[in-house]
């Protein structure tokens, strides 16, 4: 047995960890305040793969089970199979039964409290036992949800066990790999019968200027006790520097085991707004008093910000016009599946705010809340959307079956989760609803109504769309007359027409693009664009017998267009906010256009490890201020080849030079994005040079790479958090003798940790890799692959050696504190 700390918010529990049964005890606090904990529940669970009889029960024997902590996805750690039932569109990985069971202790002196499991998402189909007694089922794996346990928990030293199955076997339930498992975080909260209720505040600014914001603050009490109650309710506000900037005070009686509302308006003076590049935050700290005491304290982050929709003019943000410059992402974190991580997250927003992109669209769920933290406090604008279809079905077994009984609650949920986050500036009621498609009488008119109604009666703050691809004004969506938004998926070829069909609305493109790359592969000539498959019968019609996509920006899904033709138009059009393209990053399932043994996607802007694909530098020259220049492709090529090099730069004009000899300095004419150059290879060196008013701004240098020589590790963080969940991504090259990367490597990459920490998952980016994820080895792919490094509990120097047969080895140390 041993010992160890916790620090959890401003608690700092002591906790004792019984290794063997696995068992986790809290076993006393000395928090600031001790009227409210929300403890980590994610350690030191049992899981078994595969049904069993009586997994809930207490004295069940688990001893044989892994020992795991969550967030967990157990398909990412199975073998790709085109026959699996998720289907190569899932993403060919396995599915099923898992069951989850966690033993622990909660003190003596919390029996007088009310305590509630919380879990973030569970895929899908999640039962919940405490101590044998069954608390509930919850179909969506996407949605919040937690669950009373007081009546059922033993205080004191005893144990509880708390058991969760999770069926994932009815397959196929989605058109995009889901994940499987407790792959969201859990938490345990510990509150006293007189509380703010489960998200029971509702923050809004409905006057804001220079001077002054005023903030509305609804507040929902539960008083679970006998008693009625004479409650003071108290909120203060606090900005960036920790200062006091408003407060409120009111008095309530709460009737015993009800819940009650109070409402509360403070003023901020001189506030600072919320801005994408500066998204300064404040938290309403409301303390409820009860019997002369403090019963809880609870914390609202939110922002202050203005925006506006117009029908001309489109999206304005604190009075400054802008374009809603946006990417779509599933919620899988590649190599680690859907498991979520805050560190992938926060990786994956750094990347995309380095191409200038300002938001983000959750397809087509509700996003685990961790990215819609990371948003507000990094400035991105969050369309948040709730179902990828209502009633009627998209796969066999979606949450169609569980719309009749499950669509009300879960929806009420996101709202209430989610509308306190300043980054939320849309909610989407649904994505290619099939309903949209119905005639005259379509189900998809009152059902719409529903919605819009429910979000309305929620928060009225947002505008609400239903990303359509029927974008005809006979579609029932938009006859409902319940989106304040017309959202709009593909279909750029109709956009001029949108104010004279639709006058008098709103704008956002919900869905563009959906554009196709393999990282670092391309086919020529670069200005004949593919759009594939032109036959629905004939998948592979016109297609690369390696499965691969030119990443010239030249190939795209037919009802797509390329990333320039659509960010042309939405250039072009003032009364379109902005779009969100499809996608930023590849995800795992739809790999079209091709099927096995594909079995990831190729839309991404950047591939499924996070590595740029070309067109990344397209959007960065457009998005961007900073001088930035960016040619390609590489340069090993063979003798009497025809190449064409393509330069994406914001500077005025680009010369390009092989090897010493000038091919010309070009300016981009008209709407052009890119410059091109037709350039007869001969190996050596091409070099661009940028210039801004015929001031050299940048150059960068392609040289032709020799043999494959040495392993080079680039790791993004060098000190990692000894938490057990951060992460250092290192990058690992395949060069040559002289450090040039070689383009085409795809040599086997050995990796052994030592010290503190463990491979969570590789990747290289290769859509048709079945190499594990889980693995401690992996091929280059195009020159490149990356280890994700996961620090322990424990503090400490990890190293990590890469070995390569025939190449130059080389380690890297990651610090973990
Ligand atoms: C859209 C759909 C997305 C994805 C995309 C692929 O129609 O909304 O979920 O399937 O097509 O191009």
């Amino acid at each position: 047995m041993k010992t160890i700390l916790i620090k959890i918010a401003s608690c700092l529990i002591a906790a004792v960890l019984f290794t063997g049964l696995a068992s986790f005890v809290i076993s006393g606090t000395a928090c600031a305040s001790d009227t409210r904990r929300a403890d980590d529940f994610s350690k030191n669970w049992k899981f078994h793969l595969g049904d069993v009889v009586n997994g809930q029960a207490i004295l069940f024997d688990d001893a044989q089970w892994r020992a795991l902590d969550v967030p967990h996805d157990w398909s990412i750690e199975g073998e790709f199979n085109k026959d699996n039932p998720a289907t190569v569109g899932g993403g060919a990985l396995p599915g099923g039964i898992g069951w989850y069971r966690k033993s622990f202790s909660v003190p003596a002196a919390d029996k007088d409290k009310l305590v509630f499991i919380e879990f973030d998402g569970v895929y899908r189909n999640s039962e919940v036992w405490i101590n044998g007694h069954y608390l509930g089922k919850r179909p969506y794996g996407y949605i919040t949800f937690q669950y009373e346990m007081t009546p059922f928990l033993k205080f004191g030293g005893e144990h509880n066990v708390v058991a969760v199955k999770v069926d994932n076997s009815q397959q196929p339930n989605s058109r995009w790999y889901s994940g499987s498992g407790i792959y969201r975080n859990v938490r345990l909260v510990t509150v006293d019968p007189v509380h703010v209720d489960h998200w029971g505040t509702y923050v809004t600014t409905p006057e804001v200027t220079p001077r002054s914001a005023k903030v509305s603050i609804k507040i929902r009490t539960r008083n679970s006790s006998e008693q009625d109650q004479a409650l003071t309710v108290r909120t203060v506000i606090i900005d960036g520097d920790g200062k006091k900037a408003g407060e409120a005070e009111s008095k309530t009686t709460s009737r015993k085991m009800s819940v009650s509302e109070v409402s509360e308006e403070l003023t901020v003076a001189n506030p600072v707004v919320w801005t994408l590049d500066s998204p300064r935050m404040y938290t309403a700290v409301t303390t409820i008093e009860c019997n002369g005491k403090i019963c809880d304290e609870y914390e609202t982050p939110f922002g202050i910000r203005t925006f506006n929709f117009d029908v001309d003019k489109g999206f304005s943000l604190n009075g400054k016009s802008m374009k809603i410059n946006g990417v779509c992402d599933h919620h899988d974190l590649g190599c680690l599946g859907s498991a979520v991580n805050k560190r992938a997250l926060e990786r994956q927003l750094e990347i995309l705010k380095g191409m200038g992109c300002n938001a983000i669209r959750t397809s087509h769920n509700p996003p685990a809340p961790e990215l819609l933290d990371l948003c507000d406090r990094m400035g991105f604008i969050v369309m948040d959307e709730a179902f990828d279809m209502w009633k009627e079905k998209k796969t066999e077994f979606d949450y169609s079956l569980d719309w009749d009984t499950w669509h009300k609650q879960d929806l009420t949920d996101m709202i209430l989760r989610d509308r306190n986050h300043p980054s939320v500036f849309i909610w989407s009621i649904g994505n290619e609803i099939v309903e949209q498609w119905d005639r005259q009488d379509s189900s998809g008119i009152a059902i719409a109504r529903e919605l819009g109604g429910i979000v309305r009666s929620l928060d009225t703050t947002r505008p609400i769309t239903s990303a359509l691809n029927n974008p005809v004004p006979s579609n029932p969506l938009y006859r409902s007359g319940a989106l304040d938004l017309v959202g709009n998926n593909y279909n750029i070829d109709k956009y001029p027409d949108f104010p004279k069909n639709f006058p008098g609305k709103k704008f956002i493109a919900t869905e563009t693009v959906s554009a196709l790359a393999t990282r670092g592969h391309y086919d020529m000539p670069s200005d004949s664009i593919r759009r594939w498959p032109t036959r629905w019968d004939v998948p592979f019609n016109g297609g690369n017998v390696d499965n691969t996509c030119s990443a010239y920006d030249n190939c795209s899904a037919p009802w797509g267009s390329t990333q320039e033709e659509t960010w042309k138009v939405i250039k072009k059009y003032d009364f379109l906010s902005g779009q969100f393209i499809w996608t930023g990053f590849d995800y795992i399932g739809e790999p079209t256009p091709y099927g096995w043994p594909s079995r990831s996607s190729y839309f991404g802007i950047i591939d499924l490890a996070g590595f740029p694909k070309d067109v990344y530098y397209m959007y960065q020259s457009e998005w961007t201020n900073k001088p930035m220049l960016h040619i390609f492709p590489h340069w090993n090529w063979k003798k009497g080849d025809t190449v064409d090099v393509w330069a994406y730069s914001n500077c005025d004009e680009v010369e390009l030079f092989l090897n010493g000899k000038s091919l010309g300095a070009k300016r981009k004419a008209g709407d052009e994005l890119h410059l091109v150059w037709r350039v007869p290879f001969v190996p050596g060196t091409l070099k661009a040079v940028s210039r801004t008013g015929g001031k050299e701004m940048l150059t960068q240098e392609i040289r032709t790479a020799g043999a494959p020589a040495m392993v080079v590790l680039e790791a993004d963080h060098r000190m990692i958090a000894a938490d057990g969940k951060d992460l250092s991504f290192i990058t690992v090259k395949i060069v040559d003798q002289a450090g040039v990367l070689v383009p085409n490597a795809d040599n086997l990459v050995h990796f052994t940790v030592s010290g503190e920490g463990r491979i969570a998952g590789v990747d290289n980016g290769l859509e048709t890799s079945h190499e594990s994820f889980k693995a401690h080895e992996r091929k280059a792919y195009n020159g490149l692959c990356l280890a994700v490094l996961q620090s322990t509990d424990k503090a400490g120097t990890i190293t990590v050696r890469a070995t390569s047969d025939g190449l130059t080895e080389s380690s890297i140390a990651i610090d973990s504190k």
